[in-house]
């Protein structure tokens, strides 16, 4: 798997503006001004939830409908973007970054045999009650369609991810890499599960370590903290030490052993999160 560059996100991103999804960077002008507005130069619309109201939309309407999509996304499994979180950590104390897509775009696209049938209806199902919160709303802006928030951490450059959601494939990478550009993260802390194929797409921008390989304290089993340098420390030629499957308590339970006594440095290896749900590890004597 090659690793995934600036470019790749940049060249990624501009395909979809060309498709005609937009950006939004979501916050307050005191995070706003000290974040990139216009990541890899390209156009994103950053909007004051605070401020005054400037959009042909209403952005609280907006934010509303994507909170619905983040609980369809995410279901009933501790995850989904409580209100409040939302507000408080995600909106005032940092910025999502939001792809969204005119509703007649998405019909548009939906209809277009881009996807197979299959996936269509799968699509049309899940963004059911996404439209229907719009509708119930009167909400006639983009239509959210992912979206991916970090909070910064004391250390200027780190960032600690925390939500990203996606309907559409392809846009949780673009989300999270124009976030990251925008954050100006150099380094990133990440809460993941070992089974969600998120792993998958984290994996993608650099090294993975592991900081604990087993977060208890959690509430989501399989959950686990890593560190990347964004877009550094290509180890994607190495060769997994083991590779662990994402529900084997025991094996997990050792890796933190090893981690938490000193003996081992471990690392998550691309492709993250196997089809056959196994997830390759790299584990190093210091
Ligand atoms: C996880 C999620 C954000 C991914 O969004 P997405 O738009 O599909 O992501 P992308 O298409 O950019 O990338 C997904 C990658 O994972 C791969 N993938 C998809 N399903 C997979 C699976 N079951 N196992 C392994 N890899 C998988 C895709 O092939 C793709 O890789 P590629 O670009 O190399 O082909 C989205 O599925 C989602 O919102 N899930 C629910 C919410 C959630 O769990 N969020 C993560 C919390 S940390």
């Amino acid at each position: 798997v090659a690793p995934l560059t600036r470019a790749d996100v940049a060249s990624a991103a501009a395909a979809l503006l060309a498709d005609g999804y937009s950006f939004h960077l979501v916050s307050h002008s005191a995070v706003l001004e000290r974040l990139d507005t216009s990541p890899f130069g390209l156009p994103v619309v950053a909007t004051d939830i605070l401020g005054p109201r400037d959009l042909a939309w209403d952005a609280e309407s907006f934010m509303r409908v994507y909170n619905r999509l983040n609980r369809e996304l995410f279901g009933p499994n501790n995850l989904a973007l409580d209100g409040w979180v939302m507000v408080n950590i995600g909106l005032l104390a940092s910025a999502f970054l939001i792809i969204a897509l005119p509703f007649a775009r998405l019909e548009q696209m939906l209809g277009d045999g881009r996807y197979p049938p299959e996936q269509e209806a799968r699509l049309r199902e899940r963004l059911a009650p996404v439209l229907a919160a719009a509708s119930e709303l009167g909400f006639d802006g983009p239509i959210p369609l992912a979206g991916y928030s970090a909070a910064a951490m004391p250390t200027p450059g780190h960032w600690l991810g925390w939500s990203l959601c996606s309907m559409i494939p392809g846009l949780g990478t673009v989300a999270k890499g124009l976030a990251l550009e925008a954050y100006r993260a150099t380094t990133l802390t990440g809460v993941a599960q070992y089974a969600n194929p998120a792993l998958h797409v984290h994996r993608k921008f650099g090294r993975m370590r592991i900081l604990k390989a087993v977060l208890a304290l959690h509430p989501v089993p399989g959950t686990l903290v890593y560190q990347t340098d964004v877009y550094l420390d290509d180890d994607s030629e190495q060769t997994p030490t083991s590779r662990i499957r994402a529900d084997d308590v025991a094996a997990l339970d050792e890796l933190e052993a090893n981690i938490v006594s000193g003996r081992h440095v471990a690392y998550i290896l691309p492709p993250g999160l196997d089809r056959d749900g196994r997830v390759p590890i790299l584990e190093t004597s210091r």
